[in-house]
């Protein structure tokens, strides 16, 4: 169902902010926005990178058993034949005949078979409208208010998220990856072709003919990074001399056409992933697993103000992924409720094998100092096992940016008081470490800001200028950006050569040498 009001005006509140501070603009806004389609302005870019690079610097750089990998997003078709996305990746897909929307039958609203259905209508013409398709349809009603139906009976099981009605299409299986087609061939002349040619087959043949006609030059964009860590096993083991266990990270833009898109860039069609793939000896793998589960957790969690609304939910048996043995979400509690951040699986030997079977390249290791459990040799070939932590990057950032969100009341400069918005956002996540604010813009302050600016930025910490508005502005300008210190030049800097440094959270300010704020700036974002 719909998110209720106040976790709607959560949502509402932030997205208006991420517009007015530049850090998400819609896609595509001045010819109407392209839907569920965003781009992320200089602020977002900005804490999207940061977030990335952190989770790179502890996922490989910290580490000698990860390597990095960035692969094409268009890979060789036979890739997602042979990992099962090409049949298997799939939503089922409803239409709502009431009020047409369009959904994931496993997505939605659940309600008991013999449970009455209230249809719920936003305004009165859309439940005229829909009261008179029902009519048509010969439908059992009982009226309750002008807006709200109860419909009798509930056979599916669920019902619509929008109008919660019960009158739903058949479901259909819809694949949710992006297909293009690669090279100067253009297979709308050969369809065109096709049915110049002859007579018209029945409906299934000719779909069947024109999914092979375009089948020959489709391609996909990637719905996962995994797929290339799989396939570049071989090539990276051997170039790196990597021993097991050993892991291949990988970060980077992934593609899905979701039938639902929702929650603003929780789920959208474009977004970016975080994902490893660890490869372990078979026996190893329950260790592996419950190590980097707890190693996620905490990543996740040194950087937000409340760590308790991150858990760690293991998925029942049901619920597994064929592939998988094991699986835990780490899950966040976002104003709609728990829902998932990353997951973390032990896919086992599946996708290895899947791959040397369908290309006849052997993805094994060789152990030499192993015995060989069957023919007591030395040394033993085996397909390594993988331990899959998988994250939304773009998805992080939105949590990061809800755990952030805070308002407080504040005294103004004429002595009131005021709502202070502040995003507290962890000074290393932050987009701008520093913003440096001459007092005026006269006496030498803004050449001296500047000078002080330079020396950050020569020295790794983002900053920014900023001399638009009175003081106090711009300190709360910089409080919604989550810039975690203002440096203030003001009369007494050209005095003594000190300014102040305002701490975003505390809104507590100390006068320190100009000669210390780099450092001091370093000490307290990085330790
Ligand atoms: N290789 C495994 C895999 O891709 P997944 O659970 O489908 O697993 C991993 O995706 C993570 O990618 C999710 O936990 C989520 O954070 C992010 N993600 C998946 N689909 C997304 C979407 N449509 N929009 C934004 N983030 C998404």
């Amino acid at each position: 169902m719909a998110a209720k009001p106040a976790d709607d005006d959560r949502m509402k509140t932030l997205v208006s902010l991420c517009k007015r501070r530049g850090f998400v603009f819609q896609s595509s806004e001045i010819y109407g926005g392209l839907k569920s389609a965003y781009d992320y302005g200089p602020l977002g870019i900005e804490l999207k990178r940061n977030l990335m690079e952190e989770w790179w610097r502890a996922m490989v750089h910290s580490r000698d058993d990860v390597v990095g990998l960035d692969a094409s997003i268009v890979m060789h078709t036979d890739v997602w034949k042979a990992s099962g996305h090409l049949a298997g990746f799939r939503d089922p897909l409803v239409d709502c005949l009431v009020c047409k929307e369009r959904f994931r039958a496993d997505k939605a609203p659940k309600l008991g078979e013999e449970e009455d259905a209230p249809m719920e209508f936003a305004d009165k013409g859309r439940a005229k409208a829909a009261l008179a398709a029902m009519l048509e349809r010969g439908v059992e009603l009982t009226r309750r208010k002008k807006t709200l139906f109860g419909a009798k009976g509930n056979e599916r099981g669920y019902v619509c998220p929008q109008c919660g009605s019960p009158y739903l299409s058949e479901e259909r299986a819809f694949n949710l990856m992006f297909r293009s087609s690669i090279g100067p061939v253009d297979p709308l002349g050969e369809v065109a072709a096709f049915i110049e040619g002859g007579e018209l087959p029945s409906g299934a043949e000719l779909r069947t003919k024109l999914e092979e006609i375009i089948g020959n030059t489709a391609v996909y964009l990637r719905p996962e990074t995994a797929q290339a860590m799989f396939v570049q096993f071989q090539n990276i083991q051997q170039t790196m001399s990597m021993k097991l266990p050993f892991g291949i990270a990988q970060m980077g833009k992934s593609f899905r056409n979701e039938i639902t898109t929702e929650h603003f860039t929780f789920r959208s069609c474009e977004f970016e992933q975080m994902e490893m793939e660890f490869f372990c000896e078979p026996g190893t793998d329950d260790q592996w697993m419950e190590y980097w589960t707890q190693q996620r957790m905490d990543w996740w969690r040194q950087f937000l103000n409340h760590p308790e609304n991150l858990r760690l939910r293991p998925h029942e048996k049901e619920e597994l992924a064929h592939y998988a043995r094991a699986c835990s979400d780490l899950e966040y509690l976002y104003p709609w409720g728990w829902d998932e951040l990353e997951g973390v699986a032990n896919r086992t030997d599946y996708d290895l094998k899947r791959h040397q079977e369908a290309s006849g390249v052997k993805l094994s290791y060789f152990d030499p100092n192993q015995t060989d459990p069957e023919t007591g040799k030395n040394g033993y070939r085996f397909v390594p096992f993988v331990i899959e932590p998988a994250a939304g990057a773009t998805r992080g950032m939105l949590m990061y940016l809800l755990d952030a969100y805070h308002e407080e009341e504040a005294p103004t400069a004429k002595g009131g008081m005021e709502t202070r918005v502040v995003l507290k956002l962890h000074p290393r996540l932050a987009p701008y470490k520093c913003a440096v604010l001459p007092l005026v813009k006269k006496n030498g302050m803004p050449d001296l800001a500047r000078e002080i600016v330079a020396e950050l930025q020569q020295q790794g910490i983002n900053s920014r200028m900023d001399m638009q508005h009175a003081i106090g502005r711009r300190y709360r300008r910089h409080d919604e950006a989550g810039t975690p210190y203002c440096i203030t030049v003001d009369g007494q800097t050209l005095e003594d050569q000190t300014v102040t440094i305002r701490d975003r959270d505390t809104m507590e300010q100390e006068r320190v040498a100009i000669v210390d704020v780099a450092g001091l700036v370093r000490e307290r974002v990085w330790g």
